[in-house]
């Protein structure tokens, strides 16, 4: 353990490495892809020159799969190639070692299982290549050419993808290591006396700290491979390949170079997105002449906007769209990842590209994608689409759905680093009543543990969290408290006594626990990847063992990248050492999973099955959907970081992650001023997750605090998200059943427009919301691009009706936030002002139908009892269809499977674009017709007081 006297030494020099001048990312903390050992080596390929051919002579046809070797001319190391097509339009390529000396890591737990593989048969062979049919009926196609090796995806005639076509497929196959160059010798001499010498600040040295002759050993380690024949690649050798030095931090890399990298071109695509997280426009640049963009869960403290640094969470799934369609590539691979794009437009002005086509065409666009990854296998899916919801539905197949959160976490929640102490949390909520400010969750960030030690409570500041809770829970209110996976190390705190005991922590490469520096000062770090680990992680949350707590305590799991202050890049060694022996490098991207995973069952079982849980969580992977809900980390009160929100939680989305929130009303460095606030409550109300938080360092900002004027502001945002929540709610269970993302890039809704290929200020959430918040300082009015040829927008605020496509310009006060409703689509509302949500249980319903130029609209409400796992195991929910047509607006069952005794009913229709009728009539499923009073006026209809159950079939005619 640290000596106190040693304790603020360390804390400055990580404030040093840490807070570079002003506020701004201190770039030098973090890797560029030169100075990454395998990035650099495999960016320096040049393509064109691929030493692998196939062997098509060894192509086995089985059940499940395609398989045949791959060689590498210049090593003769065999490789295997397994082809499958999977159900659902979705093909995998995967290329491992034949004949692996060790194995090599295949990421767990992130596949639903084994999606259903359809049997391929070859369709056509010559000399040089074969061809596979794939799909029912043979509709793609499965080029393999033998020399160079290369492979063609066509759909009918047209080219879909081609995979290695520039020749940049890398597998750095395990091998022994040749002679170690004298320089490379000094520089790790160097690198290990330094870690040698930080460790001596902040930890005891470990018992079995490695001698000279055991490091000395431990370089020749790779003396696994029995591979001894074998002629070895050029770059075998090259710095950095057995051990790598960056800053002070030594990577041991016993195994030596074990990268994996590949091609994918992409003809007819021009615009590509996705691979969360960069801070950074939806849609993806090319990387050509700068870095690409990278993913390596990474606490990049104060980051910058639009570059392809890794952030907090990597979700390595790429999407491109465009004329063809759309079209995903999967990477599943949780080592370190670079990705680069480049494409033959990139750089050419609409102006240029139309001047080619005038000269003949000119090019057929194309985008080429790069993957680069530092250990594994090479495990690609290609989610063949054709359309944006088929790949959403396709990625969802392969790794699940969003969690259905439960109803309070759509609500609005406050946090701040810190809320001090049981008065204070009763203090705020009660300046919330007094607001007259719907809150549904108060936070708890690290000071309310007793010296950071998570599950338990500082006991000056938090002596009764039952009693506090209770007060919350009587008001129909919950609370979240941090638990971050960094242990303290002290012998008196039960949590790390244990985990020690257990031998449950990860190890260092020696097989000492490992420790770092981190907020409690020396941590070591539970190894999520165990499952035994897990389990016990889990039970931390029954209610006798996180003391204080109860069922209306919920989580949130931070610095789970993980952040570790005296680490490499601010984050754990690659050497470090799982469970099953896996090091820290094949899986680093997993860890946050794998602590939001567990933490979320844990509250599972707390409640004996039956809740549904809440877990925040910085850091993530694909699959993480399954658990919870992600935030985009530290951001700052700046316009730009306002304004990136929007893009950074769609491209989320296309991961799957569809409970995003772009940031923290009002950013979390620095203090925002009243009008940044204000639109930044707006924007947040529009997004799935809405929380408020801010630095310990930041003035209070709870909304009350900026005058009447902007609290009232405040108010009107908070009150909006509130009456639309049947329909977010209604938004997650589509997500949560289909895999489709809540808040979507317009394209998605409109994939033949390409007019909405680039834009990313406005969005739509499900399929009838159009929402452009605004995010520019001193605006007076936004242009809001309405899509959809023929179709129809009303203005949500004056009902205005405006056909498309078109750019409109939208005049705007500080009261505003343009949103549209899609023609042809109905949004169910509850209108009257609560506390919480819990609150507006069995409050009524009114239904908003937008209707089409032909006169007709179509919606949905999803409602349960908005915390359990009932509807799932007892079909308890309502899934109600409202459908306009022929002046009859018709209430049926979506889903007869379910029933739920609601004791809300219908309040009110409003419908937009309905010419003035002589009468309406509701007619209840058997019962008797009876008017109903209406009001009309301008563009709208309003149907006052139906009263029917919100369960009950019935229609209402407009005569
Ligand atoms: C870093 C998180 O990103 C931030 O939200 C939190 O307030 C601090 N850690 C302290 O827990």
């Amino acid at each position: 353990m640290a000596s106190g006297r040693r304790r603020p030494v360390l804390l400055l020099l990580w404030a040093a490495l840490c807070v570079g001048p002003g506020l701004a990312v201190d770039r030098s903390n973090f890797k560029t892809c030169e100075q990454s050992g395998f990035c650099r080596r495999q960016r320096a390929l040049q393509p064109g020159r691929s030493p692998y051919r196939a062997l098509l002579e060894s192509l086995q046809l089985g059940p499940d799969a395609a398989r045949l070797q791959l060689v590498n001319e210049a090593t003769k190391v065999p490789l295997l190639l397994e082809l499958r097509g999977l159900r659902g339009n979705v093909t995998r390529i995967r290329i491992t070692e034949l004949n692996p000396p060790r194995p090599r890591f295949e990421v767990p737990d992130v596949l639903l299982g084994d999606a259903p593989a359809e049997r391929l048969e070859v369709s056509g062979r010559d000399e040089g290549s074969l061809e596979l049919a794939l799909g029912p009926g043979g509709t793609h196609r499965l080029l393999v050419t033998g020399k160079p090796f290369r492979m063609d995806l066509l759909r009918g005639r047209e080219l879909l993808c081609s995979v290695n076509a520039r020749g940049l497929l890398v597998f750095e196959h395990q091998r022994q290591r040749r002679q170690q160059p004298l320089t490379d010798k000094l520089t790790g001499w160097v690198g290990r006396a330094w870690d040698k010498i930080s460790a001596l600040f902040h930890r005891d040295p470990p018992q079995d700290a490695p001698t000279e002759e055991g490091a000395a050993a431990e370089d020749g380690a790779a003396d696994t491979t029995g591979d001894t024949d074998e002629k070895p690649p050029e770059n075998e050798e090259e710095p950095g390949a057995w051990e790598e030095t960056f800053k002070t931090h030594t990577d041991s890399k016993p195994y030596g170079p074990t990268s994996v990298g590949l091609d994918f071109s992409l003809p007819g695509f021009e615009h590509v997105y996705g691979i969360p997280e960069h801070a950074e426009n939806l849609r993806l640049h090319s990387t050509e002449g700068g870095d690409p963009y990278r993913l390596y869960n990474l606490d990049v403290f104060q980051y910058e906007l639009h570059t392809p640094m890794a952030l907090y969470g990597s979700v390595p799934l790429l999407w491109a769209h465009g004329p063809p369609g759309s079209l995903g590539i999967f990477w599943l691979n949780a080592a370190e990842t670079w990705v680069d794009i480049s494409s033959n437009t990139a750089g050419k002005t609409l102006l240029g590209k139309l001047l080619d086509y005038m000269q003949g065409g000119g090019e057929t666009p194309q985008t080429d994608v790069r993957w680069m990854s530092e250990s594994g296998v090479l495990d690609a899916f290609l989610l063949l689409g054709p359309a944006p919801h088929d790949v959403a539905r396709q990625y969802g197949m392969l790794t699940g759905t969003q969690a259905l959160p439960p109803l309070f976490a759509l609500g609005y929640h406050q946090s701040r680093w810190n809320y001090q102490d049981e008065e204070d949390v009763a203090a705020v909520e009660r300046g919330f009543d007094a607001a007259a400010l719907p809150l549904d969750v108060l936070w708890l960030d690290i000071e309310h543990a007793d010296g950071k030690r998570y599950f338990t409570w500082d006991p000056a500041r938090f002596p009764r969290p039952r009693d506090m809770l209770r007060r919350l829970a009587a008001k129909k209110r919950k609370m979240v408290s941090i638990v971050d996976p960094h242990i303290k190390v002290d012998p008196g705190y039960r949590v790390h006594a244990e985990l020690s005991a257990r031998g449950f922590y990860v190890k260092t490469k020696d097989g000492g626990d490992y420790e770092g520096w981190c907020w409690p000062g020396s941590a070591a770090y539970p190894d999520f990847t165990n499952p035994e680990m897990r389990a016990w992680w889990a039970s931390m949350f029954a209610y006798d063992q996180y003391e204080g707590s109860t069922e209306t305590l919920f989580t949130w799991n931070d610095m789970n990248e993980p952040s570790v202050f005296s680490g490499p890049e601010v984050t754990m060694h690659k050497d470090a050492r799982h469970h099953g022996g896996w090091e820290h490098r094949d899986l680093h991207n997993l860890y946050g999973l794998y602590v939001q995973m567990a933490t979320a069952e844990g509250q599972i079982q707390r409640s004996g099955g039956r809740h549904r849980p809440f877990v925040l969580s910085r850091a993530f992977f694909a699959g993480s959907q399954r658990y919870g809900a992600v935030w985009t980390g530290d951001n700052t009160a700046e316009w730009g970081h306002l304004k990136i929100s929007i893009p950074m939680c769609l491209s989320f989305g296309l991961a799957a992650l569809s409970f995003c929130g772009g940031d923290r009303r009002g950013g979390f460095f620095k203090n925002p001023d009243a009008e940044l606030l204000v639109r930044w409550y707006q924007a947040g109300a529009f997004q799935p997750f809405f929380r408020a938080h801010a630095h310990l360092d930041t003035a209070r900002r709870e909304p009350w605090l900026f005058g009447e004027e902007n609290a009232a502001l405040i108010r009107a945002a908070v009150r909006r998200r509130y009456a639309l929540l049947p329909f977010w709610y209604t938004a997650f269970y589509r997500s949560h059943r289909h895999g489709l993302p809540v808040m979507r890039p317009l394209w998605m809704e409109f994939p033949e427009d390409s007019a909405t290929f680039a834009i990313d200020d406005q969005y739509m959430i499900d399929r009838a919301l159009l929402v452009h918040p605004v995010t520019e300082q001193g605006a007076r009015g936004v242009q809001v691009y309405l899509p959809g040829k023929g179709e129809v927008w009303y203005d949500t605020d004056s009902h205005q009706q405006h056909p498309a496509p078109q750019t409109l310009y939208v005049p705007v006060t500080m009261s505003s936030v343009p949103v549209f409703q899609r023609g042809g689509t109905v949004v169910p509302r509850q209108e009257r002002p609560r506390r919480s949500t819990e609150c507006m249980q069995g409050d009524p319903y009114t239904l908003h139908v937008a209707l089409s130029p032909q006169g007709t609209a179509e919606g949905d409400l999803f409602l349960d009892d908005g915390e359990s796992f009932a509807y799932h195991t007892d079909s308890r929910y309502l899934h109600r269809r409202f459908s306009f047509a022929n002046n009859t607006l018709t209430a049926s069952s979506a889903d007869p499977r379910g029933s739920f005794p609601s004791p809300a009913w219908l309040e009110r229709v409003v419908i937009l674009g309905a010419p003035k009728p002589a009468a309406v009539v509701l007619r209840p499923a058997g019962g008797p017709e009876t008017p109903l009073h209406f009001q009309h006026e301008g563009p709208v209809l309003t149907l006052r007081k139906p009263g029917v159950p919100i369960g009950a079939d019935w229609e209402i005619v407009l005569r």
